[in-house]
């Protein structure tokens, strides 16, 4: 008997198309506008990138980055640090109940405006990056464009690096620059790092994500 024609049968990938690939878990801790955590929402929406986001969560219940990630179809989730008071750890320890069970395997902080207290730290030690805008070790700390731009820099930028006690010195894994212009104010300066951190931070995650992979 002849076979009937198939129909609807699965065409072969092109060959360049970019593979599925298994991916890490993530999650994004936030405070505020969250443009870094859209620019690594758009990275992972690449097949062939190697990171998933599996939470983003806020401290802040008015963050505009919730509504964003929230539009991108995520999970999000606000743990607020105002009803713990001084008792840091305590919000720590509901934060981290968190990302245990979203089972990220790395944490990202993208504008987490906390100083995260070492019970968090070493709970995520060498699974937690932070982006920071400035040439680390140079101007750690808040209001890195002022100081930037007051200490007479001719180059600034951006650091990704792994999160330790110490405030913005952790191993550093990658860095962006940028020139300082005579023009510059700490505002268009702001915006030519912020540039360069949507491209250095999806660009160290891949990194990262594929040591974890293997
Ligand atoms: C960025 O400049 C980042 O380097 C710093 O906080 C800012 C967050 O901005 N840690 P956004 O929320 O990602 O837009």
């Amino acid at each position: 008997m002849k076979k009937p024609p198939v129909r609807n049968r699965a065409k072969a990938p092109p060959k360049n198309a970019p593979k599925k690939i298994q991916k890490v878990p993530v999650a994004i801790l936030i405070s505020g506008r969250g443009s870094n955590m859209r620019a690594l929402i758009e990275a992972c929406a690449r097949l062939d990138y190697p990171a998933e986001i599996v939470l983003v969560l806020s401290n802040r219940p008015d963050a505009p980055g919730l509504q964003v990630a929230e539009n991108a179809g995520l999970k999000t989730l606000v743990i607020d640090h105002k009803p713990f008071g001084t008792d840091r750890e305590a919000h720590e320890r509901e934060v981290d109940a968190a990302l245990q069970a979203s089972g990220a395997m790395l944490v990202v902080l993208a504008g987490y405006m906390r100083v995260l207290t070492p019970w968090l730290v070493k709970a995520w030690e060498d699974r937690m990056l932070n982006i920071h805008p400035s040439l680390l070790p140079a101007f750690p700390g808040l209001h890195t464009h002022e100081a930037a731009l007051k200490a007479g820099a001719k180059e600034h930028g951006c650091t990704v690096h792994l999160v330790t006690s110490g405030v913005d010195e952790g191993p550093i894994l990658g860095q962006a620059s940028v020139p300082v212009l005579e023009t510059d104010t700490p505002e268009t300066l702001a915006a030519r790092v912020l540039e360069q951190e949507h491209l250095l931070y999806p660009d160290v995650l891949e990194m990262i994500c594929d040591v974890f992979a293997k």
